[in-house]
This record gives C-alpha cells, structure tokens and sequence, in this order.
C-alpha cells in the first residue's frame, strides 16, 4: 500500500536545507510505503500511489517525540497545585504521595490511565513518548511500572532515584544501595534508559554518579534531572557521563552552558513546569546562541507539570523562552529524536518512520500564533492513521 500525501502547503522536514535547519520544502508531496517514508519533494513530481490525501495546501510536520514523561502513577495532586497558585513553593518530596497512590493501584488501573494517556498524546500529534517509573520506589513497583511502560513504547527509563521513600527517609544511602542492586536487577530488563533526580531534597552529586554509573554498567544509557530548583552540579555529571540528555535545566550557570556546548548532551526544556510551579522560564536563546542542542518535553507527571500538549510547550517557548517558531518545532521533534539518540524519527526523510502530523494551519508557526486552540487535524504513526 503506497499512500501518498500532496498539496502539503508547507513541509518541515528537518533536513538541513535552511538556516532554520527546518528544511522546509512549499508545495510538497510525501509517499508512504511499509510504515516508512520512500518519497519526499515537489508535489508537482510526486509519484503515483494507491491512496492520495489531498493536505489543502495545510502544514505538515514530524510527528512530535517527547522525550520525557512520568505517565505510569495514580492519584493526582490538584490541591497541590490550587495551593501553588496560592503562592507554594514546589518542593522534590511531593513525589511522595503519589508514590503512595501508585502502589496503591491495581496493574490494570495503571495501565488503563498510561494507555488513555497515550491516546491523548498522539490526539495532539505526540507519536514518539519516553515513559519514566519513579513513583514505585519498592523493587516490586519499580519493576512493575517499567514492566507496563514497555508494553506502549521502547523509551523506557528506570528511574528508581525519583526521591529517597519515606521508609528510607533517614538512611538514604541504604536506598541508593537498594536502587543500584536488586531494584536494577529487576528493571534494567525493561528498560534502555538510567535516570536520577540530582537535586536538593532529592539525590546528592555522589548518589546520583552511583546511580548512573551503575545502570551505564547494566548496559543502561544515562539521562539526568538537574537544576530544576535551583543550580547544582548535575549538569556537569551529565555531560561527563555522557548523557543523552540532561532535563529541566531552569538554573544553568555559564559553566553549565559552555560544558553543554562543547559535548553531545541535549539540554531538554520543560515550559510546563515553570508553568505549574510557577517558575521563571529558561533563556532559551542563551542555551542555542551558544551552541547547545536543544529539545522540548511535556514532563507530563502530577506534580510539576500535569500537561501532555507539545503545541502547548512550543507557544511558551516562543512567546516566553526566546526560542523562534522553527526552533521550538524543531526541538519538539529532531531535538527530542536527539535527546532519544534515535535518526528515525523527527524528520521527514526517505527510511525514517512514517510518523507526521497535518496541521489545520498553513504554517507550523500558528503552533505558537494559535496557543490552546487543537490544531492537529491528523496522525499518522508508522504510516497508519492513528487520528
Ligand atoms: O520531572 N523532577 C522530578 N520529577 C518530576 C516531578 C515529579 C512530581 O512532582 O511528581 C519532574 O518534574
Ligand atoms: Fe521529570
């Protein structure tokens, strides 16, 4: 089956043709065949197919890859969040009761919520997701949210060093030995991906390194949070250890940045937690004038950030964190594939994946132009139509 989508008004790619590396192509055409991508150019050259679209000269885009999301919980916390708008602070140990809230639900009842996020996420055009556990904090849970992540995606991250339990509170150091044995004995099987919480109220710089240092030995690849609260030096652990991808980054210091620059760790932003803990937003403008890669993430989880609209993320970061319009695209789509090390998705280009998204937009700017209005008008994932 050979599906071909033409009259594409504007096409983003995000194949190196521009100095907005969106590779935009006008009038444009893409063939579909086997999940894949097998053509891409001027719709006036397009080849024939079995079933063509006509896109009505709408945009189209990669599918968005958000690579960062705790979607495996129960519970919610929206009188935390009341209570923040009052003027709360945001603090790490919130995690907490929605740890007591997850063990507390059934297999089933989580993975009816993780799979009713899926479906709204790809609603909005998400067709890549990372999933984070974190919210077990037992190797029994642990184990199980990784276990229930990879049944919908293969970016599975063990994140046992989400925060010290409240039955470890006092030896903090015991649970860090229980997350680098027996928890990562029973969940690196699940997963790809190492992560840690290296924050005050969370994991120390020498807690975090054994976390890391132990699941890069189990042949998990790291990633990090750091500088969400305030500045530490997470950051630079991740850089040395090679990460993906080190994630929040709201406090950066200028060390910070010129170490980020000069590696192959993505710096990813998270607009929706400044925005539900009502922090300032990051310059992005600083992070990519000096050269780091830069990718956007929903954080979708029920504490800091309970939203899972890319579309959302790309308006504040146009209307608040410096970033243009083809940036914040681009880091919602190659700069998340980036934070993922994946080359299949978030282009556009002949052997990736057939994920893309058509706007009910001409351009991908009224992402940004358009705040809150649903604009994705339809899905395809591996080349079949998901919406
Ligand atoms: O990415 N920073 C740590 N973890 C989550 C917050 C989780 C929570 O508050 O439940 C985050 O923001
Ligand atoms: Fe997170």
């Amino acid at each position: 089956m050979r599906t071909l989508i033409t009259n594409i008004g504007e096409l983003t790619t995000n194949v190196e043709l521009d100095r907005d590396r969106c590779g935009t192509v006008h009038d444009a055409a893409v063939l579909i065949e086997g999940g894949r991508i097998a053509w891409v150019g001027a719709a006036s050259e397009a080849p024939d197919a079995d079933e063509v679209v006509d896109a009505g000269g709408r945009a189209v885009i990669p599918g968005f890859v958000d690579s960062h999301s705790h979607l495996v919980f129960g519970g919610d916390r929206a009188a935390e969040f009341e209570a923040r708008m009052a003027g709360q602070k945001y603090a790490a140990g919130g995690i907490r009761s929605t740890v007591a809230a997850t063990r507390a639900a059934s297999d089933d009842e989580l993975r009816a919520r993780l799979r009713g996020f899926i479906h709204e996420m790809l609603a909005q055009g998400t067709t890549t997701v990372e999933i984070k556990s974190g919210y077990g904090l037992s190797v029994a849970d642990e184990e199980r949210l990784v276990r229930l992540a990879a049944e919908v995606t293969p970016e599975v991250t063990f994140l046992g060093a989400h925060v010290v339990p409240a039955e470890y509170a006092d030896h903090a150091d015991d649970y860090v030995d229980l997350v680098v044995g027996p928890m990562l004995d029973a969940c690196a099987p699940h997963a790809k991906w190492i992560d840690v919480f290296c924050e005050t109220g969370a994991f120390t710089v020498p807690q975090s390194r054994r976390v890391l240092e132990a699941g890069i030995a189990r042949g998990l690849a790291p990633r990090v949070h750091a500088s969400q609260l305030g500045p530490g030096e997470g950051v630079r652990l991740a850089v040395e250890l090679g990460a993906a991808s080190v994630d929040h980054g709201t406090y950066l210091t200028d060390d910070d940045v010129t170490a980020l620059a000069a590696s192959d760790t993505v710096l990813t932003l998270l607009p929706g937690v400044e925005f539900s803990t009502r922090q300032p937003y990051p310059d992005a403008r600083r992070l990519i004038d000096a050269g780091v890669t830069v990718a956007l993430a929903c954080d979708t989880n029920p504490g800091s950030s309970f939203t899972s609209s890319m579309p959302f993320c790309i308006a504040i970061a146009v209307r608040d964190m410096g970033m243009t319009p083809a940036e914040a695209v681009w880091a919602a789509t190659a700069g998340g594939a980036a934070a993922l090390r994946r080359d299949d998705v978030g282009v556009i280009a002949p052997g990736a994946r057939a994920d893309l998204v058509m706007l009910d937009a001409p351009t991908r700017i009224h992402l940004a132009y358009r705040p809150g209005v649903p604009l994705v008008e339809r899905v395809w994932k591996d080349g079949a139509p998901v919406v």
